[in-house]
């Protein structure tokens, strides 16, 4: 029995380089032999990081936990004492088992604290002392500074962030490898900072930094015409860096942005650049040399400072944006009108790499899209996204060029002006999102819905760029929260969200409105636009939408085992269901204004997606007890007692009063529709026994009358077929998973969709595009039934937090003959495998250790096992 090397983890950070905050929470995960192992006790350690340097303020300080009779061994309480800025320390554990076993120490892993304060900041934000016209887009500038390194660096720390994007330069060298930095977040109320270890750039005697900006969320165009705009948080484009070089001696340099006359500023290479609109970039504006020591920077402007309060700086706790993987092109098409237009194979989010050679002064232009159309590159969709790049060579051999500051949704680009031939070894689609670990993994016998998975993970890769957007393509990317709401529990399946998620609530908490309401969109960018439409937006509340602020937290406690979230999120939970308790009044009813509701169900005209056939206000109720109830066990998570109570019975209220409004005695909905009655068996808003029978009938039969088709938008998509199997209708739910017709969940994959599509029908049948001018082919929303398919067909559900306890029950159906769901939990890693022959369905289970499962086989019949590994063989 022994610690897994490399698990000994702080918070939800992957690498531990400047957390931000003093008591950062430790989880491990052991890997124990023995079958049904149990933790009794851990130790844990923290030692001054070996060294003898002398940065810390506590020198040579050991700390042990000592040995705590405690099974705890997922974000474990940090026993030391508070770090301190920049403080860092070595971290390791060792375990006891239930059984008498001991494991050696862990590996031990490094924690540094990050700058905790505002006051730890002596760097100010710098910006070229030009003026600008702010209504169009501007080049980058670019700032520098010559410093000198004494003998004896032992450490040196870069910490950084922009108002819009950077990427640092050291040495003539990239710092990092971020994409997007510092990523986009609430600006006004929290602004990221990175930090890099940059030891090794340094040397001896003169050396320079600086930096390349680009506009970005922050000031560049973001939201669509009627509701968007230009400098959103602000207009100018600024850098903040404080470099910290200690020496063995003790002694620190900092050198800090400051418009202190050392730092200048010129225009870059980058012409242009927009989320949407793409970059321009020329390649013989480049200036050779701009971040080395010697460079002649004398015809360079000076800076001047943006204030800025600090306090608004943070840590990161979830992974920066990279890039993740290549893709080479599947086919060089030419098109029906002549152009060359490369097909990567796969829809997704990131940029196109050129090499390229040619004569001084070629434009090469790229053209991004999701889809051909007639053979033609299909822009429509993307509406005023021009996503175009475009790259002037300087002429000079072979030319290598990515775009720095923008992104797109892209399975297609069309080449322009490429000078000769364009090779296919010449031009790479490079997918970025944000760094987060894969952790779950879902397979089973019909390739259809392996793609159909495979899709959603796409979706999520696509849409997981630093903040949890609608789209990739489109002029929006916006963090839609009732997305969100209706996909997070497979994003924290299939991914490690949790530092990314615990990230975006913390935007959440801070763009809640003071009277509670939680935006449709966060960050919400909409506050701070005097566009038209931007009014209707601004703070209005929505069900499902809104719902996100208590929905997230749920599902991340759920998931990850983290009860700290819901503390942390508690008042702003709190706030949203007071809020929604306010607009609903004394009837319990949410039966007032518009609702979003089941967005995009079959039935919605094009231009009207939220013209459903479900009742809004029936949908807005039915998760206004959903909410009160989560909230209510959040509660009692919290051991606040009087709050559970409150809630648990406010939740009650709104279940009666729902049955009252929209429900028969004997079960039959206001609206006659799946989500509908998939909301009512699944959020228990009916009378148990023969109401709740009758409800399932009928759903069960107008999933029948309806051919298996999908009858649900984004609301009941992620319930429908778990209501029909609450209520035993399994095989009406396999039915409806393997449907292939319009609309259908295998729809999509029939014309060879690699990612999920906003719409059941975003390319209709015939091949023609949507004529709704809202039709994006990368929206992760519809693609929630991957969790239908880890916990119901794979077979692998949390039935504690964190799955600490595992329901691993199975179900066959839909002619799948075998699958397996494979997922690291918090524990290790954890799976279900099954396959069907002859009547005999054989099952193998892993549990981690320190973990348990309710293993249940087709017929019934619970096995209560712990970790290990278990095989059965059940009849079917
Ligand atoms: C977005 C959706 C979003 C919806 C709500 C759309 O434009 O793409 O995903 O939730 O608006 O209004």
């Amino acid at each position: 029995m022994r610690i897994l090397d490399g698990s000994v983890r702080f918070e939800h950070v992957r690498e531990a380089v400047a957390i931000g905050v003093a008591r950062p929470r430790v989880s491990w995960v052991v890997e124990a032999g023995a079958q049904g192992w149990r933790q009794a006790g851990y130790e844990m350690e923290a030692l001054d990081d070996a060294g003898a340097v002398a940065w810390s303020t506590r020198t040579r300080r050991e700390t042990s936990s000592g040995r705590v009779a405690s099974d705890a061994s997922v974000l474990v309480p940090w026993g030391g004492p508070p770090l301190g800025s920049r403080e860092r320390l070595s971290v390791r554990v060792r375990v006891w088992g239930a059984d008498g076993s001991e494991s050696d120490w862990s590996a031990p892993a490094i924690v540094e604290a990050g700058l905790l304060e505002g006051d730890d900041w002596s760097g100010q934000f710098i910006t070229p002392d030009w003026d600008e016209d702010i209504e169009v887009m501007q080049p980058s500038p670019l700032l520098r500074r010559e410093f000198s390194v004494r003998t004896g660096a032992v450490r040196a720390r870069l910490y950084a962030s922009a108002l819009g994007l950077y990427e640092a330069e050291i040495n003539g060298a990239r710092v990092g490898d971020h994409v997007l930095a510092p990523g986009w977040t609430s600006y006004d109320h929290r602004l990221r900072y990175q930090t890099f270890d940059v030891l090794a750039m340094l040397r001896e005697g003169p050396n320079c930094i600086g930096a390349m900006l680009g506009e970005g969320w922050y000031r560049g165009r973001l939201g669509f015409p009627r509701a968007g705009g230009r400098n959103i948080y602000g207009d100018r484009m600024a850098w903040l860096a404080q470099l910290e070089i200690v020496y063995a001696d003790g002694t620190t340099d900092v050198i800090a942005t400051a418009a202190d006359g050392r730092w200048r500023a010129t225009r870059g290479p980058v012409v242009s650049s927009g989320i949407y609109e793409g970059e321009a970039y020329d390649a013989r504006r480049e200036i050779a040399g701009w971040s080395m020591a010697g460079f002649d920077d004398s015809g360079w402007s000076g800076v001047r400072i943006v204030e800025r309060d600090m306090g608004t700086l943070v840590a990161p706790t979830g992974p920066p944006v990279r890039r993740q993987e290549e893709l080479a092109p599947r086919e060089i098409i030419t098109s029906p009108s002549g152009k060359t237009i490369v097909d990567f194979g796969q829809n997704m989010t990131g940029r196109l790499r050129i090499r390229v050679q040619g004569p001084a002064g070629t434009t090469v232009t790229l053209r991004h899209a999701e889809l051909l159309e007639d053979g033609e590159l299909c822009t429509r969709t993307l509406r005023t996204a021009q996503a175009t790049d475009m790259y002037t060579l300087l002429g000079d051999g072979v030319e290598t060029w990515e775009p720095r500051f923008t992104f797109h949704g892209f399975r297609y680009a069309q080449v322009e002006g490429w000078p000769g031939e364009l090779p296919a070894d010449a031009i790479r689609a490079v997918a970025c999102h944000s760094d987060m670990e894969r952790t779950g993994w879902f397979e089973c016998s019909d390739p259809m819905i392996n793609r159909l998975h495979e899709n959603s993970v796409w979706s999520m890769k696509s849409n997981f760029l630093d903040v949890p957007t609608d789209c990739p393509q489109r002029d929006e990317r916006l963090g839609w929260t009732g997305d969100l709401t209706v996909f997070s529990p497979p994003a924290c399946y299939l991914h490690d969200a949790a530092g990314f998620l615990e990230s975006w609530l913390a935007d959440v908490r801070a763009d809640q409105t003071e009277d509670g309401v939680v935006p449709i969109v966060v960050p919400n960018l909409f506050t701070h636009v005097d566009a038209p439409a931007a009014g209707l937006f601004k703070g209005v509340a929505q069900a499902v939408w809104g719902d996100a602020g208590v929905v997230v937290p749920w599902v991340l406690y759920e998931r990850y085992g983290d009860a700290g979230v819901l503390e942390t999120q508690y008042d702003s939970m709190r706030r949203w269901v007071d809020c929604v308790e306010r607009l609903a009044g004394p009837s319990r009813l949410w039966d007032q204004g518009f609702q979003l509701a089941d967005w995009l169900d079959p039935s919605a005209p094009p231009d009207q997606p939220s013209r459903a056939m479900t009742d809004p206000h029936l949908v807005a109720t039915a998760y206004f007890s959903r909410v009160a109830e989560l909230l209510s066990r959040a509660a009692g998570v919290l051991g606040r007692e009087d709050d559970r109570a409150r809630y648990s019975a406010l939740a009650d209220e709104v279940r009666a009063a729902f049955r009252r409004e929209y429900v028969t005695p004997n079960g039959r909905l206001a609206s006659d529709s799946q989500t509908a009655y998939a909301l009512a068996l699944l959020f228990d808003l009916l009378e148990g026994g023969d109401q709740r029978r009758r409800a399932g009938r009928r759903l069960a039969s107008l999933a029948r009358f309806n051919g298996f088709k999908v009858g649900t938008g984004f609301v009941g998509t992620a319930i429908v077929l778990d209501a029909l199997c609450a209520v035993g209708e399994v095989d009406a739910a396999f039915a409806m998973l393997t449907e292939r017709g319009c609309p259908s969940w295998l729809y999509p994959v029939t014309m060879g969709a690699t990612t999920i599509w906003e719409r059941w029908d975003s390319q209709l049948p015939d091949g023609r595009v949507n004529p709704g001018e809202m039709t994006s082919f990368n929206h992760y929303a519809l693609g929630a039934v991957a969790d239908w398919l880890h916990r119901v067909v794979g077979g692998l559900a949390p039935l504690e937090p964190g799955y600490r306890r595992i329901a691993v029950r199975p179900r066959v159906g839909g002619g799948i003959t075998s699958a397996t769901a494979r997922l690291r939990t918090p524990y290790g890693l954890a799976s279900s495998s099954w396959r069907v022959e002859g009547g005999r369905m054989e099952l193998e289970v892993v549990v981690p250790a320190n973990a348990s499962a309710v293993v249940v086989g087709p017929g019934g019949g619970e096995h209560e096992v712990g970790s290990g590994v278990w095989r059965y063989e059940f009849a079917v």
